[in-house]
């Protein structure tokens, strides 16, 4: 009894979230034991997610429950991107593939059938989705450990629990989610900035959620003004000042290899910044 009740909460959720008849979605996700049933983006939302995620020519794009293909091949057609389509359904793949061939697109849009909770998506510089909140939670810590720091993940109407989106785009009924996948800064760095006769030795402890940065500063050892720490990708700034109410020293680095290296500017000048990862109980 325990059973049908939750076989009918499924069905009526997958129903309500997809505005699809409950016996087409259900019929859809038996059959191959979906996690979600085929229900295609509308073609203005799909124009939507490529334009938010801003994908190019250089972008490896892959599509998570690709459905008919759609958004790979849109992709391949407007911008010339390389795409791969992964979806569990044979039916779909078929149909995608004979998307792509109608589109000449074939040698940019590739279709594998897969369950995309087993396939490798790691060379990935955009991820597509149109799945459910479940599904995109179960996704999330292979997104943030998996991915490049700065890959796009573009999701049609359903958002990543506490992972605050970059940017959204609203297009009729569906809201379209975009998240930058944040490099790994938390942790304490050390750096040195010359500045003619005189050096100061600048530190900071950073505490990180998703791409949300903060913590302290320390110019010299004493405690300093850490009046930006904004996170893009792998891109990182940072502003300093000291406690006296000086102009703060502005920082612009890259994580590199495990460093941050960068530019540090002001007024006068541009130099060189490089800061290495130190132990919270060093210096
Ligand atoms: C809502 S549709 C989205 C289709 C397409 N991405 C679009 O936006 O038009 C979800 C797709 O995910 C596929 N799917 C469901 N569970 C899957 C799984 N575990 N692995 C791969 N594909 C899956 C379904 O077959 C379906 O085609």
């Amino acid at each position: 009894m325990r059973k049908l009740i939750s076989r009918l909460a499924l069905r009526a959720l997958l129903a309500a979230v997809f505005s699809v008849p409950p016996a087409i979605a259900f019929a859809q996700q038996e059959s191959t034991r979906l996690d979600v049933p085929f229900v295609p983006t509308p073609m203005p939302v799909v124009d939507a997610m490529l334009e938010l995620g801003e994908v190019g020519a250089e972008d490896i794009l892959y599509d998570l429950g690709s459905g008919d293909g759609r958004i790979v091949v849109q992709a391949a057609k407007r911008f010339g991107t390389q795409g791969t389509g992964v979806d569990l359904d044979p039916e779909r793949i078929s149909e995608a593939r004979a998307r792509a061939a109608a589109a000449d697109v074939e040698d940019r849009a590739r279709f594998m059938q897969a369950d995309l909770f087993e396939f490798d998506f790691s060379d990935a510089t955009v991820v597509t989705m149109y799945l459910l909140p479940s599904v995109n939670l179960k996704l999330r810590p292979r997104i943030l450990d998996e991915l490049q720091p700065g890959t796009r993940i573009v999701s049609n109407s359903f958002d990543m629990g506490d992972w605050e989106p970059d940017k959204t785009r609203q297009v009729g009924m569906n809201t379209v989610y975009l998240w930058v996948v944040p490099a790994k800064v938390a942790g304490d760095w050390a750096w040195t900035v010359e500045n003619g006769e005189s050096n100061h030795e600048y530190r900071v402890s950073l505490q990180q959620e998703y791409q949300q940065v903060g913590g302290r500063a320390f110019i010299d050892g004493e405690p300093a003004r850490l009046e930006e720490a904004y996170l893009e990708g792998d891109a990182l700034r940072l502003a300093i000042a000291s406690p006296d109410g000086s102009e703060p020293v502005r920082f612009e680095g890259r994580l590199e290899d495990g460093r941050l290296v960068g530019v540090v500017r002001s007024e006068e000048q541009e130099v060189a910044w490089r800061a290495e990862p130190v132990s919270s109980d060093q210096g």
